[in-house]
């Protein structure tokens, strides 16, 4: 029988079920007012600085709420350019950057400009839950990379070039690493240069998280490789702003008008106030990457301190970022009976590893960017599953 629906809806379905429906319950439950504790997402709860929800809240006043130009006001295309180039040292225009509704909405747009029916991309695993969905969605197939955990979830660069074949046309990557919080090293990223010049291979670098990195950096490709890479970053993570979808992505000028004319038919543009709101942020940029990086730093510590010493799980210290991954392989339980048994003993919701691929199964993923006082009574919870459950 012909579907009702083209073939991209069963592209971008889920076919091992919906990996958020736990994270969702215990949201809902929490907002009841359920002693629950969710650490299932990457959603700080902190609130946008002041000075970047009242740019907007004026804008809105001053009656900035008509159509934009589709790849973002120039003002903000060249205010992410500077800052790419501070960072990067890459040297890059505002003709380099386009606005985007988040991090997530660039990984989508790059996904559709760069392959199609028939390719092959080339992804890390362990990787974000959204990537195959988004790379499926352009008709290629997803390769997973392995980056296992005995390479401290470093990638197995000899796999990435034994994978490259003539279908190949770009590598996703996210450093640092959601789930494993792991920030790619400079011989990482040199292996993978390598590889994508000698194949002439694009390379997609979702650096969301590259503000909480040590230093607000990380190693990047994007001077190395200019014309292949296109780095994505938002200001979701390091600026509390999740809830914004607003995002970036910095390329070369032919990726740029090619994804413009894309927008075209899919965004239309985005809110004016949004987009200046984000000028604002990107200007407080040095001071919200920095309370971001001790925010989460700090939590970090209190999150491994707490699972440390326990028999049969092993927390994993991640590089950046506000994820940590508990090793459950030990524990007599699979990741999901773990998931599942915290959430009902313990009013604790976390994600199983296995939603972000091969190389993290028998793994938990925790998120601990809450407030301290929740954390550290998640911490104390966390203790008491995992005490109870080798005697
Ligand atoms: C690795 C990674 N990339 C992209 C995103 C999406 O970010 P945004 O909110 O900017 O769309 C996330 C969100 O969790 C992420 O972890």
């Amino acid at each position: 029988m012909t579907s009702r629906f083209s073939q991209l809806v069963e592209w971008v379905r889920d076919e091992g079920g919906d990996p958020w429906a736990l994270h969702w319950e215990a949201r809902h439950a929490a907002e009841a007012g359920e002693d629950v504790i969710v650490l299932s997402a990457g959603d700080p709860d902190l609130d946008t600085p002041p000075a970047i929800s009242a740019t907007a809240i004026s804008s809105i006043q001053a009656g900035d709420t008509h159509y934009t130009e589709g790849g973002g006001r120039p003002r903000l295309r060249a205010a992410i350019a500077n800052a790419h180039t501070r960072r990067t040292g890459q040297v890059v225009t505002a003709e380099n950057a386009l606005v985007v509704g988040g991090a997530q909405n660039g990984l989508f747009i790059a996904s559709l400009c760069l392959a199609g029916l028939g390719d092959e991309v080339l992804a890390i695993d362990p990787m974000y839950t959204t990537y195959h969905p988004t790379i499926r969605a352009s008709g290629a197939r997803l390769v997973p990379v392995p980056a296992p955990a005995e390479n401290n979830f470093h990638p197995d660069l000899a796999a990435m070039a034994a994978a490259v074949t003539s279908k190949t046309r770009a590598i996703f990557l996210s450093t640092p690493n959601n789930p494993t919080g792991i920030v790619l090293s400079q011989k990482d990223i040199d292996g993978i240069a390598e590889i994508a010049k000698r194949h002439g291979l694009w390379v997609v670098s979702d650096e969301v998280y590259a503000g909480l990195a040590e230093g607000g950096d990380v190693p990047s490709l994007a001077r190395a490789l200019p014309d292949q890479v296109l780095t994505i970053g938002s200001l979701s993570k390091t600026h509390a702003m999740t809830g914004w979808r607003s995002g970036w992505v910095v390329g070369p000028t032919d990726f740029i008008q090619n994804a413009e004319n894309l927008i075209q038919s899919m965004l239309y543009g985005l809110p004016a106030f949004i987009q200046e709101a984000a000028i604002t942020a990107i200007g407080m940029a040095p001071e919200c990457e920095a309370s971001a990086r001790e925010y989460c730093q700090l939590r970090r510590q209190i999150m491994f301190d707490g699972l440390s010493g326990l028999a049969g799980v092993t927390p994993v210290w991640p590089d950046a970022g506000m994820f940590m991954l508990l090793d459950v392989r030990d524990s007599g339980l699979s990741a999901r009976e773990f998931v599942a048994a915290l959430y009902r003993q313990e009013r604790i919701s976390t994600l199983e590893g296995s939603v972000f691929g091969r190389e993290t199964q028998g793994f938990v993923r925790i998120c601990f960017a809450i407030s301290e006082d929740r954390l550290r009574e998640a911490a104390v919870r966390l203790r008491r599953f995992c005490l109870g459950l080798k005697k």
